[in-house]
């Protein structure tokens, strides 16, 4: 990772995709609140997220907070807290019922419309299925699971970069089995594969065919999304973690995050509170040392947004075995 990194803006550390060019701050700020939060406070978390130094905000058509954060983008240029939305990396992504080849097109142009946006700076295909076309919710129905045509589906992102519409395209929750699926067919191959990883969950093998691939794994869920319900407190729980935390005098978070960016992958933290956004992003002055990088690679292993919503006997995976290739 060491040699595609650049310049920092606000001290967070910049990559540079391999596929387009572009710069992507490493540490990102996550929109995702759960239970949902409304649009307004979205808006001003985001606000002071920017006024704090984030660059990086990731979302999605499924979220909901495509318009808030475009609201914020407007009123931070007029309040002169960024001169134009170039200075912003932002990342959404196509949900499950508009993946099918010919409903890619206009589901990235509602996102820009969403986002008042002329441009993302990556696209990302949210899971490896598509859902029957129409459907918005999240509590999805196991009869509305359908394969994906990766084939038409990736052609039509490719599309989309060509376009300008966005500027780098990816993937999320792709196994490594999958991610050579479409490496095997792609003329632009997928810039980042955005999945669970933290501490308890830390994708090795992922990681390893990611990094010889040059695709870049984002983390999502960094501190185990606590509050949620595909999360829990058990990685901001943990002893290991605790205990090095105490040592540093950090936060376990910190330690958390430190510990990601270290294993060379970018990460989406999400706090709408002032006091953590802040302590989240004090993580690139400091270090782990051996021991502690090996106490933390030695804790036991587990997935927590295992899919399962994502399985039946008749949609394309029957077992989150399936859905994953294994790597559970
Ligand atoms: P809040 O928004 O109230 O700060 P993840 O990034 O893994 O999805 O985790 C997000 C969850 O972790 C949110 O519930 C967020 O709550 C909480 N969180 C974010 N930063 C911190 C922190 N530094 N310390 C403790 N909890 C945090």
């Amino acid at each position: 990772m060491d040699a595609s990194l650049e310049a920092t803006s606000f001290g967070i550390p910049e990559y540079i995709l391999s596929s387009s060019g572009q710069r992507m701050p490493l540490l990102g700020f996550g929109t995702a609140a759960y239970p949902p939060v409304a649009p307004e406070v979205t808006k001003r978390a985001i606000l002071q997220a920017i006024e704090l130094g984030y660059r990086h905000f990731d979302t999605a058509s499924l979220y909901g907070t495509e318009q808030p954060l475009g609201e914020a983008i407007i009123e931070a240029i007029s309040l002169g807290l960024i001169k134009s939305r170039d200075e912003l990396f932002i990342a959404s992504k196509l949900w499950c019922s508009d993946a099918h080849g010919e409903l890619v097109l206009p589901a990235l142009r509602r996102s820009l419309q969403n986002l008042k946006l002329e441009y993302l700076d990556l696209y990302i295909i949210h899971w490896p299925l598509s859902l029957k076309p129409g459907i918005y919710e999240f509590s999805i129905k196991k009869e509305d699971l359908l394969p994906m045509d990766f084939g038409s589906v990736w052609a039509a992102l490719e599309e989309c970069q060509r376009l300008g519409l966005t500027k780098s395209i990816g993937v999320s929750n792709f196994s490594s089995k999958k991610l050579a699926d479409i490496l095997a067919f792609a003329k632009i191959p997928p810039a980042v594969n955005q999945v669970e990883l933290n501490p308890l969950w830390n994708q090795k093998k992922l990681r390893e065919f990611s990094n010889a691939n040059g695709i870049l794994l984002t983390a999502y869920s960094p501190l185990g999304a606590t509050g949620t319900v595909w999360g829990s407190s058990r990685v901001l729980e943990n002893q290991v973690l605790k205990e090095i935390a105490t040592v540093k005098g950090k936060t376990i978070a910190q330690i958390c995050l430190r510990w990601a960016y270290e294993q060379g992958v970018s990460m989406i933290v999400k706090s709408f509170n002032g006091e953590r956004m802040k302590q989240n992003l004090d993580i690139f002055s400091w270090s782990l040392s051996e021991d502690e990088l090996q106490r933390i690679n030695d804790i036991p292993q587990s997935r927590a947004s295992n899919g399962e919503i994502f399985t039946s006997e008749y949609g394309p995976f029957k077992t989150i075995e399936e859905l994953w290739d294994g790597e559970i």
